[in-house]
This record gives structure tokens, C-alpha cells and sequence, in this order.
């Protein structure tokens, strides 16, 4: 390689460097705008009558939130999905409680969805299956993939003005996988 092209070489090769460091805060700034899921999370909602609950049978709501990212920001989209269980007759609307779960899959993230065959849920993707408590259920011979039960959600029952009960739950979402129960961040 004569000089003057080996030097003509080295400059715009210095030249690719110099710019890759200058755009390479952008390229990441974009990338983690992009990457990142800022839907709202660790919300509270108001959810339904605690009357319209029927003891033992597990209800699913969808949960309604702003989703926003770097750019835009789109209001009452579904942001969650949440399995309610009323807890069963016979005690009072303060112990007769409701459990609240996410519906999302504590293995990999698919939405569990209630069995058609007994009380349980069951998830779609692996088979995993939980008793209505969330504890993961063994079924026969078959393994059962979860790494722990369902995720529970907080949950409370709130009096209205009128005197009736609604059941209050705080949306969260949790990293799958993982044996013990982490909020996603
Ligand atoms: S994602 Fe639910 S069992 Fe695998």
C-alpha cells in the first residue's frame, strides 16, 4: 500500500471510530426507550362488587392503564389481567375475603386460564397447574413446570358512600422463572 493511500486508510478509519463513540449514547438512549416496557404498573384499581363475586368461582378483569413509552403515550389501554377468588360462604363479608392474582404465568409468562374440567387454573403453554389458593398442583405423573404458585396481588375491600363493598387490587407484574416472587422493576 503506497503512503498516501495507507495514510488516506488510517484517517477514515480514525475518522468511524470518532463518530461511533459520538452516536453511541444516542444508539443506547434509543435502544433502552425502546427496549424498556413503561406501562403503568404497581397500580391500584377499583375492580368490581364484592357482592358480584361468587364464592369459590375465579373471575378475570382486565386492568385498564395509560401505556406510554419514549414517544408516545396511549391512554386506557389493558394493561393486566387479574384472577379474582372470593373466599367461601359461610363467614363474614370481612374474613369471606377475595384473593387477588396476576394472570400472568409465573414460569415463562403466558396468561394462565381457569380449567374447564375442576376448580383449578391451568396454563395454556407448559401445563402448569395451581390450586384456586395459587399453590402450584401436581397433576398424575405430569411435571409441573412453575417455579412457585401464583402471584398474589394485593388486595383489599373497600366500603363506598353507598355501603357497598368493592374489591381494590394493586397491580404488579413479577419476573417469571424464578423460584421466589421478585417485582418487576
Ligand atoms: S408459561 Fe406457563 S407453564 Fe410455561
Amino acid at each position: 500500500m503506497q503512503r498516501r493511500n495507507f495514510l488516506i486508510w488510517v484517517s477514515r478509519m480514525l475518522g468511524s471510530a470518532v463518530a461511533a463513540l459520538v452516536a453511541l449514547p444516542g444508539i443506547q438512549y434509543v435502544w433502552s426507550t425502546l427496549s424498556s416496557d413503561t406501562s403503568v404498573s404497581n397500580t391500584r384499581r377499583r375492580i368490581v362488587r364484592w357482592k358480584d363475586l361468587r364464592p369459590g368461582e375465579p373471575v378475570q378483569f382486565s386492568i385498564y392503564g395509560e401505556r406510554r413509552d419514549a414517544w408516545h403515550i396511549e391512554p386506557q389501554q389493558v394493561i393486566g389481567r387479574v384472577w379474582l377468588v372470593r373466599q367461601p360462604e359461610g363467614t363474614s363479608p370481612a374474613a369471606q375475603g377475595v384473593t387477588a392474582f396476576t394472570s400472568i404465568c409465573p414460569h415463562m409468562g403466558c396468561q394462565v386460564q381457569k380449567s374447564a374440567a375442576d376448580a383449578s387454573f391451568v396454563c395454556p403453554c407448559h401445563r402448569a397447574a395451581f390450586k384456586l389458593d395459587g399453590n402450584p398442583l401436581q397433576q398424575g405423573a405430569e411435571r409441573n413446570h412453575t417455579p412457585r404458585g401464583l402471584d398474589q396481588l394485593p388486595c383489599e375491600l373497600v366500603k363506598d358512600d353507598a355501603g357497598d363493598l368493592w374489591v381494590e387490587v394493586e397491580y404488579q407484574r413479577f419476573e417469571p422463572s424464578l423460584t421466589r416472587k421478585v417485582i418487576k422493576a
